[in-house]
């Protein structure tokens, strides 16, 4: 049964771990990252993007494949399927596909419209029982076509948007999508200490985990983060793998590449990175 994420952020929240979104793309990735979950007894959620969703055939195939899923696989661990950076339409047709969780993204929009749009969208989730994740401070890098300049969010703004209900707050620290250029300045713990002081019990969301060095995912954790958001880093070590079974050239004898064994290699190193950053975010066990 798909949960929303409302209590696994608050019990990370309180233990001082952090939860693992990793970014869906197809059922290869979905099962990957299910049975790490499993295996691994750690609580997750399945962040699925505008673009991934329409890829997908749309979010009412992800939730079917999700929640057959759950149970051929016999999944135990709470599991929340999530969208991310979601518009507010997006969040709207995804409640009522049967996702979870939502967040709508309204940092792009004046404070007071996203205020606007993140009250409507609070209450019907809190109606269905659904958790929500707002954004202050767009994130930087390209996220499906949008590139944000990684700015750090407005403590006060933050709290605004906090009061308002959401279930957990994604603020911008200079984190941005994708990989860090060599010049990036690093998290701003003076921004996430203050939002975290503002915000009181609120738990924290570090979008753009890829490539942010270890001591500082573990005093985010530290100051607040309860979630922290994982994609480029499955998509490259999918790529790699897939890249060497290709360039090994075994099933080629005239007959192309089985499409199953093709993508095996990428699957298992999604595991890998999955494992990974349960490991290193300390949600292993605490399902
Ligand atoms: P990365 O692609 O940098 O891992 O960020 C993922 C993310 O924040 C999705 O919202």
């Amino acid at each position: 049964m798909l949960v929303s994420a409302k209590d696994m952020l608050n019990k990370a929240r309180d233990g001082k771990y952090a939860v693992g979104q990793f970014n869906i793309n197809n059922l290869e990735w979905t099962k990957s990252v299910l049975l790490t979950a499993e295996e691994l007894k750690s609580p997750v959620i399945l962040g699925v993007s505008e673009g991934a969703g329409k890829y997908m055939c749309g979010y009412k195939t992800v939730v079917g494949m999700v929640k057959g899923m759950l149970e051929e696989l016999n999944i135990t661990v709470p599991v929340a399927l999530h969208l991310d950076h979601g518009s507010y339409e997006g969040a709207k047709k995804c409640i009522e596909a049967g996702f979870s969780s939502v967040m709508f993204d309204g940092s792009h929009y004046p404070i007071a419209e996203n205020i606007e749009k993140t009250t409507e969208l609070v209450k019907i989730c809190n109606e269905k029982g659904l958790s929500i994740e707002a954004e202050v401070g767009s994130i930087g890098g390209e996220e499906d076509g949008v590139v944000g300049m990684g700015e750090c969010a407005d403590p006060n703004e933050c709290k605004q948007i906090a009061d308002l209900g959401v279930t957990m707050l994604a603020a911008g620290i200079g984190n941005i999508h994708g990989k860090y250029p060599a010049n990036w300045a690093g998290l701003s713990f003076d921004t996430l200490a203050a939002v975290k002081e503002k915000t009181g019990d609120m738990p924290l969301v570090l979008h753009g985990g890829t490539g942010i060095p270890e001591d500082m995912i573990k005093k985010a954790i530290s100051l607040g983060v309860a979630k922290i958001n994982v994609n480029t880093e499955c998509q490259l070590s999918f790529a790699e793998a897939t890249r060497k079974y290709i360039e090994a050239g075994k099933d080629l004898e005239g007959k192309g590449f089985d499409p199953r064994k093709l993508l095996a290699p990428g699957a298992e190193a999604i595991k890998a990175t999955v494992k990974e950053k349960m490991e290193l975010f300390g949600s292993v066990g605490k399902a």
